[in-house]
């Protein structure tokens, strides 16, 4: 078998060789003299050389991307794990750790980020309690960025963030099933246990975007404006600023837009870190000058993939109370929104005042934290009950302990992929 590989090896090099002596002597030629005639011998003598070693190895593919395929999809009705980025900045030291205690389940995989502007004395303090939790400790599941990024709001360098955690992600605790995007101001509305439990009976192939390609007002106030970024490379942070010429909208591919909060599986994710298409870059690079780009970069690269735009379910997971008509930010919930969050039958809201009263209500009411701080269910029991075993390890549905929560959720997914026509409402 080696041998053979040897010998083919030995009669491409030297027609290899010969081609491109050839081709230096014409291009020497032909840059001497510069003449048409010349010129089109080279073209067709390189031309005619590439042809004829082509046919000769009889099954090199053509197209490289056609040979990369998707990771395959992981075994349905296991219990999926979720891997989390939560971030934050200047002074979101303590939400972060109380929405991080708020999501915890040893099964799932959990990046802390607190940007660079907040002081190296805050995110290092972070670092330690994480590190001196007994619980954390344990299951080693929880990250925290000690490299920090300087991220500006509205900027690429929010994306740049989030494709930074998703990467850390992967490369650490690379077996989970899906990747979700939350700050310091976001809450759960339902426990982990809830969650697990609902989404070990669908699918692993949904991406939940929500998305639209009715850019409207978008097109001349998002997509034509071009502005830079300093947080790409600068030491401090400052806002955006705009260039003065404008661009036109892209003819490459198709802009989506939608909510810059989403649950995104593995699969996109990897199609979008490793890059085998150029498609997820190009459309980064693209998105590096683009006003608000976490509301259009998964959106436009998930929905100009084939291989996944009908992987999409147009929906957050998230409860947000924008004003009417929609300003920049989101209003603060309060507990006067109570009811009509745990209505709204979804798994996360924001955006929260640190330690508003309503997130007391909500910890009391829906999750049960206990004087621990962690939210009971399967996993804290079995912690409870034996101190010995560090490789907890959700084997089965039989380990979570569902509660109220499990039905509203179920009640939003299954309403969201039994719709009518849900199969022909990708990415319109
Ligand atoms: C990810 O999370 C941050 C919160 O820190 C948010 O502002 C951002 O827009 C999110 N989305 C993306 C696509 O980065
Ligand atoms: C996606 O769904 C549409 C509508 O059902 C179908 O026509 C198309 O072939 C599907 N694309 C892929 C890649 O499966
Ligand atoms: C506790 O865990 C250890 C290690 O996995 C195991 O050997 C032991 O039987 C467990 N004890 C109880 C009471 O379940
Ligand atoms: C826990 O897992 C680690 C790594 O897989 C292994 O080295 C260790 O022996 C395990 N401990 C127990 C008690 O099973």
């Amino acid at each position: 078998m080696e041998t053979k590989i040897v010998q083919r090896g030995k009669r491409w090099v030297l027609p290899l060789l010969a081609s491109l002596l050839l081709s230096c002597l014409l291009i020497t030629v032909s840059l001497l003299f510069s003449s048409s005639p010349l010129r089109h011998t080279l073209v067709f003598l390189s031309f005619s050389q590439i042809s004829s070693s082509a046919a000769d190895s009889d099954d090199s593919p053509l197209f490289v991307e056609s040979k990369l395929q998707l990771p395959p999809l992981p075994p349905a009705n296991n219990v999926p794990r979720l891997a989390y980025l939560i971030s934050g900045s200047t002074g979101d030291g303590r939400s972060i750790k109380r929405t991080l205690q708020a999501l915890y389940h040893p099964g799932n995989r959990y990046v802390l980020h607190l940007d660079l502007e907040s002081p190296p004395a805050e995110r290092l303090e972070l670092a330690a309690d994480i590190r001196g939790d007994p619980v954390y400790q344990r299951y080693k599941n929880v990250w925290v960025i000690t490299r920090a990024n300087l991220v500006t709001y509205r900027g690429p360098t929010m994306v740049a963030n989030t494709l930074h955690a998703a990467a850390i992600l992967l490369k650490e605790g690379g077996d989970w099933d899906w990747f979700i995007n939350l700050s310091a101001s976001d809450y759960p509305l339902v426990t982990q246990d809830d969650l697990l439990y609902t989404l070990s009976t669908i699918p692993r192939q949904w991406n939940f975007i929500e998305h639209t390609s009715d850019i409207g007002w978008k097109e001349y106030q998002r997509a034509k404006p071009v502005i830079i970024d300093p947080g790409l490379y600068s030491l401090h942070k400052s806002d955006v600023f705009w260039a003065t010429e404008k661009r036109s909208v892209p003819t490459a591919f198709k802009l989506f837009t939608g909510s810059a909060w989403m649950m995104l599986t593995h699969q996109f994710i990897e199609f979008c870190l490793w890059g085998w298409d150029n498609l997820p870059r190009t459309v980064l690079m693209y998105y590096a000058n683009f006003l608000s780009s976490p509301e259009g970069y998964f959106h436009t690269v998930i929905c100009n993939a084939d291989e996944f735009r009908n992987t999409t379910v147009n929906h957050d997971l998230h409860f947000i109370s924008w004003d009417n008509p929609p300003k920049q930010h989101p209003h603060f919930l309060t507990v006067n929104d109570f009811q009509r969050m745990v209505d709204s039958n979804a798994p996360f809201a924001r955006k929260f005042g640190r330690d508003d009263p309503v997130l007391d209500r909500i910890d009391e009411e829906i999750l049960g934290r206990d004087h621990s701080g962690f939210v009971p269910g399967g996993w804290y029991d079995a912690l409870k009950k034996n101190t010995s075993d560090v490789n907890y390890t959700v084997r089965s549905i039989s380990d979570l302990r569902p509660g109220a929560g499990t039905k509203r959720i179920e009640k939003l997914i299954l309403g969201l992929l039994n719709q009518d026509d849900f199969d022909k409402k990708h990415c319109i």
